[in-house]
């Protein structure tokens, strides 16, 4: 199948000195919600801005839909829909007659569905765009997106300004356009936003594609920290140099450590003694992200060796 959106060392450079962003190779299978996460000045908006060809690559290429994004924009733009993280919209208008204008660009949508849109996402139609607030304004900007069906939706931080409601409302927007088979490409900033929506993500920092990964792939590196609690003081020793475990203490009868991966060896270990209470508590998959984010390499490195 067609990837949805596919970069070959996609490089932006907007003047010597300023960088967008760096050699990204980028595949977003067809069908999935795909979550593009990077800190401010990541690169987001840049890799966003050339997929739709709103600005040209310093080098390398892109395909969306299969398409060069440059040569075949026009047949890209009538089955792509964009918001862009900062909306400007006609302002005179109400946001009915601005949907109705655009609507008509693409030679009409289906109105039912359109009001229906407006209608989950508690849009009051007849305001003008003016007088809307950034959250009102971003809904209108989203029904436009949503109401053509797109095949591909790209959306650079959709959910900034939408209060939780109108969030969770997006999201089943997302779903429902997965389970058409249609992409959904997600700028955001923040993992929890999106985690549990997304199927993949990508992590980008200072222009860099860092990773891509599964959401299931990144949970299961999530380390996890351990107590042990045994009937009677155990040695250090049975413990030490097991795989998958640091971080290890033994006081007494109570270990503690923190293990990535499978707890089977350490599990085996314990085995040997009477386990009197087992804890463990998940560290948070933000804790996995937080250390690619970081300005210090050495624990992105960490986390990608710790994937190897
Ligand atoms: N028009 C421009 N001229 C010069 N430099 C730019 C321009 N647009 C972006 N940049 C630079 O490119 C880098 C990436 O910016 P970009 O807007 O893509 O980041 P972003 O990940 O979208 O950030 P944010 O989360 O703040 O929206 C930044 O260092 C920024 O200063
Ligand atoms: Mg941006």
């Amino acid at each position: 199948m067609t990837a949805a959106i596919e970069t070959h060392k996609l490089t932006k450079w907007y003047s010597h000195r300023s960088r967008g962003i760096l050699d990204v190779d980028l595949v977003v299978e067809t069908g999935q919600i795909f979550g593009f996460l990077g800190p401010n000045g990541a690169g987001k908006s840049t890799m966003i801005r050339l997929l739709l060809d709103l600005i040209r690559p310093t080098s390398g290429s892109a395909q969306v839909l299969g398409l060069d994004v440059h040569r075949d924009r026009l047949a890209i733009d009538r089955r792509v829909s964009y918001v862009p993280g900062e909306l400007s919209l006609y302002s005179e208008l109400t946001g009915r007659q601005l949907l109705t204008y655009l609507g008509n660009l693409q030679g009409g949508v289906d109105a039912v569905y359109r009001d229906k849109l407006i209608e989950r996402l508690e849009l009051d139609p007849d305001k003008r765009i003016k007088s809307l607030s950034r959250g009102n304004k971003q809904k209108v900007g989203l029904v436009a997106a949503f109401m053509i069906r797109p095949e591909l939706l790209i959306l650079d931080e959709p959910t900034a300004g939408l209060d939780p409601f109108i969030q969770l409302e997006f999201e089943h927007l997302c779903e429902e356009a997965r389970t058409e088979g249609r992409t959904v490409f997600i700028s955001s900033h923040q993992l929890p936003e999106v985690e549990h929506l997304c199927d993949r993500v990508g992590i980008i920092r200072e222009g860099r594609l860092l990773a891509v990964e599964s959401i299931a792939a990144l949970k299961e590196r999530a380390l996890r920290r351990l107590e042990i609690d045994f009937g009677e003081p155990v040695g250090v020793e049975a413990f030490a140099n097991l795989p998958g475990v640091r971080d290890l203490t033994v006081t007494d009868s109570v270990l503690r450590c923190t293990v990535m991966g499978s707890l089977d060896a350490l599990v085996k270990a314990a085995a040997r003694y009477e386990v009197r209470n087992l804890r463990s508590i998940d560290t948070s998959l933000e804790e996995i992200f937080m250390a690619y984010y970081g300005a210090d390499d050495g624990a992105a490195e960490e986390v990608s060796h710790a994937a190897a």
